[in-house]
């Protein structure tokens, strides 16, 4: 087979803006070991996120200037709506300014005291929403989903023999719906089958549970499921959106992921008395119900991105990508979360840095390092990002310690690939010198964004 080239060619370009080792660690000191801290400026190859990071395409920056600002009833609605409707299949499009307005409106209606949402694995912004509104969130990820390095197709499943004895144990109507995340950004950015969905909706439907799906990742989910689920090779991205989205009663979306667009989001449904209720919350929160938070142009950009995603050239080349740096490090014997996920390579830090206890964030001095060493930003995801404390303020440490390098969509190349792949393994040789962390300054929610640290 011919190398996978990226399927696109290059019309304008952002320089990098080099650096030293010297300059980065007074940096990242100034910065307070937060990687969130750092100026951008300073981050030669930043892998933070996938979020909101990608290259627009020419088509995508055409819709910008053809994006209509009425307040009400712009035609970039209306197209908007239609990709989206043509996708999920759901008559209601709530337009928002990013994934999380969507949670917080459907959240603040649905969740509250007593109310339990139950997930494979729940988002950082998405537990945060529900446990804001008063309610609990519960992540049951398949037993599989929880060893990082032993490969199997669909680590993103949600346990549902868990998910089964919960209900059964557990009055069904505090359960104020489930929602699975394809694909599982905290747990790796691992897919979920369609059976698993499938199965999940039946139970659901058997206990008149809702079904939502976050679906900032739907086509990388969608092409995992072309890949490795049997009956799916032959059909297109959108035949496998659609069955997927069939299966449930609603979604939230950040367009910032698999829309290719800098900003946006929406909340999508079935139920008409629900989205009058979002809607309602909607007009006080985001804007008027045609474009709610978002430019015309936006809407725009996001109604032609969420078609150039299902392209399956750009979707084999995007996956190659996230695969051909996990087997490089991996073959160097970097602990890394096997098989690859959709959108970004895990690092297992708990492996890395064995000599650094979880209650000194491993995970973070391992994005520290990885940005002394080479001006690479990217993210813990570990017990700084989940870390919790007990009475006696002892850490309750996270499930695991991730470290995720997270691929913009189509704006590196394969050297830049290669780059990162030579950093990672010169920083894993050097292993044995890399210290463990303190934190210093802490916010209550979401700490990781705002945190202090510094070396133990
Ligand atoms: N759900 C998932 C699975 C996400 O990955 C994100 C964002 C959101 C919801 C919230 O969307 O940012 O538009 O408000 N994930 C980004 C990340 C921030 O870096 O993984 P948002």
């Amino acid at each position: 087979m011919k190398t996978i080239i990226e399927p696109f060619r290059i019309k304008s370009v952002e320089p990098i803006h080099f650096n030293t080792e010297t300059y980065r660690n007074n940096a990242l000191r100034d910065a307070s070991y937060n990687a969130f801290l750092l100026h951008s400026d300073d981050v030669m190859i930043d892998l933070l996120t996938d979020s909101g990071t990608s290259a627009m395409s020419s088509a995508q920056w055409a819709g910008i200037m053809l994006g209509d600002e009425s307040y009400a009833g712009s035609p970039s609605f209306y197209k908007f709506e239609k990709a989206v409707t043509e996708i999920t299949g759901m008559p209601v499009v709530i337009p928002t300014h990013q994934g999380r307005a969507s949670e917080k409106i459907l959240f603040s209606i649905t969740g509250g005291k007593g109310k339990v949402f139950i997930s494979n694995t729940l988002f950082d912004t998405t537990r945060a929403n529900i446990e804001f509104s008063g309610a609990e969130g519960i992540d049951m990820i398949c037993p599989e989903g929880k060893l990082p390095t032993i490969p199997a197709p669909f680590k993103g499943n949600i346990d549902i023999k868990a998910l089964e004895s919960y209900i059964e144990k557990n009055d069904a109507a505090h359960i104020a719906m489930v929602i699975i995340t394809v694909t599982n950004n905290s747990g790796g950015g691992q897919p979920v089958s369609m059976q698993n969905i499938r199965e999940t909706h039946k139970i659901c439907r058997q206990y008149s549970i809702p079904l939502y799906i976050d679906a900032c990742r739907f086509a990388e989910n969608s092409y995992f499921i072309k890949m490795r689920e049997s009956g799916y090779a032959d059909k297109s991205i959108l035949d496998i959106a659609n069955e997927m989205f069939s299966y449930a009663d609603g979604c939230t979306m950040s367009a910032k992921k698999d829309a290719f667009a800098n900003i946006g989001g929406f909340l999508a449904l079935n139920d008409p008395e629900l989205a009058t209720k979002c809607r309602n919350l909607l007009v006080i929160t985001e804007g008027f119900s045609t474009y709610g938070g978002l430019a015309g142009r936006d809407l725009e950009a996001i109604a032609i991105g969420l078609y150039e995603v299902m392209d399956e050239h750009y979707l084999q080349y995007r996956i190659r990508s996230i695969e051909y740096l996990t087997q490089k490090i991996s073959a160097a014997g970097v602990p890394v979360m096997l098989p690859a996920g959709g959108h970004a390579v895990y690092l297992d830090a708990k492996q890395f840095l064995p000599h650094i206890p979880v209650d000194q964030y491993p995970g973070q001095a391992l994005v520290c390092a990885l940005y002394i060493k080479g001006g690479i930003r990217c993210v813990e995801i570990g017990s700084l990002m989940f870390g919790k404390y007990d009475e006696n303020h002892q850490l309750i440490p996270a499930a695991l310690e991730l470290v995720r390098l997270a691929i913009p969509r189509r704006v590196y190349t394969q050297s830049h690939i290669d780059y990162v792949a030579e950093v990672i393994i010169e920083v894993f040789e050097e292993r044995n010198q890399i210290k463990g962390m303190k934190i210093t300054e802490e916010a209550e929610i979401l700490r990781h964004f705002t945190a202090k640290l510094d070396f133990v």
